[in-house]
């Protein structure tokens, strides 16, 4: 079965029992989220599994675009990927493990859908511990659809419990489905430990939120939440053990045989297998609307292509190839995700001069890199690049700090980490949090704050339009209980009378006093409406319009403030370049409590 009927019968099956197909949304989150991607695909849907009601109902599925950087330097193995697509199904308090399970297994093991043996599959449930109890109905359930217990193993926290996707939120203990893969029979009694047995699904039950404090609290609205890998899932099912192997990577890899002129060959090595994937992962960021830079996302999608292009020089290629790599994934899932065709133009450009740009770079940059290396005598024991080299090398030529470790590390050196985020702090003066760190995601909350300045944000945009022109349009968000940072497009600074205004604009905003008014409506009623049509892609019918008096009309998913008055005075702290034709406005509003 290939990746596209898997994905379409996994759709077919939850739409007939009365799931709605939701979009994918961007890789970028909106709203309140610290994390710098989208990770699951619970993760857009943080707001309504903490009770807040979504338009198109309580039974959702889709497929959606990931990304986790978090193993980003175990990519070139046979398993590991930075972009994935994930399938999921949700209940959002409707129903609970019953038919969850009872789905689960009708999808696995149905003639018409996976079709799996019942004897290649285990199962796994939480073992309980002083937060929850012992999952008995989940080992009871499994074991009524005709599962031996020898089957099923219980776990702790560790295995088996999921989320929250920041540091609190909901989440709850978790059932895992496991799949044989080895080419004997499957043992009778299931043992998690050997690595022949593949998880491929993960059924959630969020009932707790998890407090800042640590402690698990009962959330009001019990929710299923799960998630499959549809590279994994592909490659378990076609008997591969690479999920490279499949035909998902064969038209990347046979057209990278195209620009070296090599044969193909059978078993990918890892350079091909980085380059396949972090050129994805940095083709689909860019249909996102994210360009190469030096912070957050930028920053990622730098990292991402030039070691790509690192890559392509250890196999020898000299010339330009993330262009004619990213045509491939176009051409190949632009009818999946149309935001691929409709930004393909762009995407090309960017490549093309992230390469471009490297490329003077990377050679002269090497020498330095070689330099320094040498200068260490051979016999020196702990071989280590200084912070400050380290630094040197991106400064002056663009070397990610990952690049340069990696680099060391195939030379028996390592780099000074926290020598190197000191030098970067105290040279670039951009964030008192190293970049790397950022990689790690943090809170999303939906605080009253978040929410006022969420409601700001929306104003800020309106603002932006009025002074700067209707070119301005979102690039992404991020917004704490603390302070708001938007990103839009605009090529140039602005100048502080552009800023005073902006400011002055949501200021008069905030003290007309009016409501926050949300609406549900069609996506083509919305947009008739005049609605800004942020995240179109992002539902399949219905959306909700927040309008703020004759200020702002917007498609968003909450949750906002109850009266723009409830804000407070709104002050701009700071405009930066955010990457090439973005900016970035920094800001805060005052509490009037
Ligand atoms: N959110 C769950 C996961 O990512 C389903 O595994």
């Amino acid at each position: 079965m290939k990746a596209k009927d898997i994905r379409k019968k996994y759709i077919d099956f939850f739409t007939s029992k009365g799931h709605k197909e939701i979009k994918s949304s961007s890789l970028i989150p909106d709203n309140d989220p610290t994390c710098l991607f989208t990770t699951a695909g619970m993760h857009p849907l943080v707001p309504y599994l903490s009770g807040e009601k979504h338009p198109l109902g309580t039974r959702l599925t889709d497929y959606q675009k990931c990304i986790r950087t978090g193993d980003i330097d175990e990519v070139g193995d046979a398993v590991h990927l930075t972009f994935f697509e994930m399938l999921g199904n949700w209940s959002l308090g409707d129903y609970f493990k019953e038919d969850a399970i009872k789905f689960s297994f009708e999808f696995l093991t149905g003639e018409n859908n996976l079709n799996i043996p019942l004897e290649r599959l285990a199962f796994t449930v939480f073992a309980g511990d002083e937060d929850a109890p012992f999952d008995e109905e989940a080992y009871n359930l499994w074991q009524s659809l005709g599962v031996s217990p020898d089957r099923i193993a219980k776990l702790p926290k560790k295995d088996n419990w999921w989320g929250p996707a920041g540091q609190t939120g909901p989440c709850g203990p978790d059932t895992e489905m496991f799949y044989w893969t080895g080419t004997e029979a499957a043992p009778k009694v299931f043992d998690p430990s050997d690595k022949r047995w593949v998880e491929i699904w993960n059924d959630v039950f969020m009932q707790y939120n998890k407090q800042a404090d640590g402690t698990f609290v009962p959330l009001a609205q019990k929710n299923v939440d799960t998630g499959m890998g549809l590279e994994r899932v592909t490659a378990i099912l076609q008997g591969k053990s690479s999920c490279y192997d499949t035909e998902i990577f064969a038209p990347t890899f046979a057209k990278l045989d195209e620009i070296r002129g090599v044969e193909a060959s059978a078993e990918r090595t890892s350079s091909e297998r980085i380059i396949a994937d972090h050129l994805r992962a940095a083709t689909f960021i860019m249909a996102d609307g994210i360009t190469p830079g030096k912070v957050d996302q930028p920053y990622v999608l730098r990292r991402l292509i030039r070691r790509a292009i690192k890559n392509g020089r250890n196999l020898e290629i000299n010339g330009h190839f993330c262009a004619k790599i990213a045509e491939v994934y176009i051409e190949q899932l632009g009818d999946v995700y149309p935001e691929l065709v409709a930004k393909k133009a762009i995407i090309l450009e960017e490549m093309e001069k992230e390469e471009t740009q490297f490329e003077t770079t990377l050679e002269k940059g090497t020498k330095e890199f070689e330099k320094l290396i040498e200068r260490v005598p051979a016999h020196v024991q702990k071989k280590v690049i200084s912070g400050k080299n380290a630094f040197f090398l991106y400064e002056t030529y663009g070397f990610p700090v990952e690049l340069t470790a990696e680099m060391a590390q195939e030379r028996g050196f390592t780099v000074d980490m926290e020598g190197y985020k000191q030098a970067y702090e105290k040279h670039q003066a951009l964030s008192r949090q190293g970049a790397e760190q950022k990689f790690k995601g943090g809170l999303a909350d939906n605080s009253e704050e978040t929410a006022k300045l969420h409601t700001a944000t929306h104003l800020l945009q309106a603002a932006l339009r009025k002074v700067l022109g209707n070119h301005v349009e979102q690039r992404g968000s991020n917004i704490t209980a603390e302070r708001l940072r938007f990103d839009f497009s605009h090529e140039e600074k602005m100048t502080p009378e552009q800023l005073a205004e902006v400011e002055k604009l949501v200021n008069e905003a905030i003290q007309a006093k009016v409501d926050v008014v949300c609406e549900e409506m069609d996506i083509e009623d919305a947009k008739n409406s005049g609605a800004m049509g942020l995240f179109e892609h992002k539902y399949a019918e219905k959306v909700k319009v927040y309008t703020m008096g004759s200020f702002s009309k917007e498609i968003c998913g909450g949750p906002h403030a109850a009266n723009t008055g409830d804000l407070g005075s709104f002050k701009i702290k700071k405009e930066e370049s955010s990457s090439r034709g973005v900016r970035r406005i920094k800001a805060v509003i005052a509490s009037n409590k």
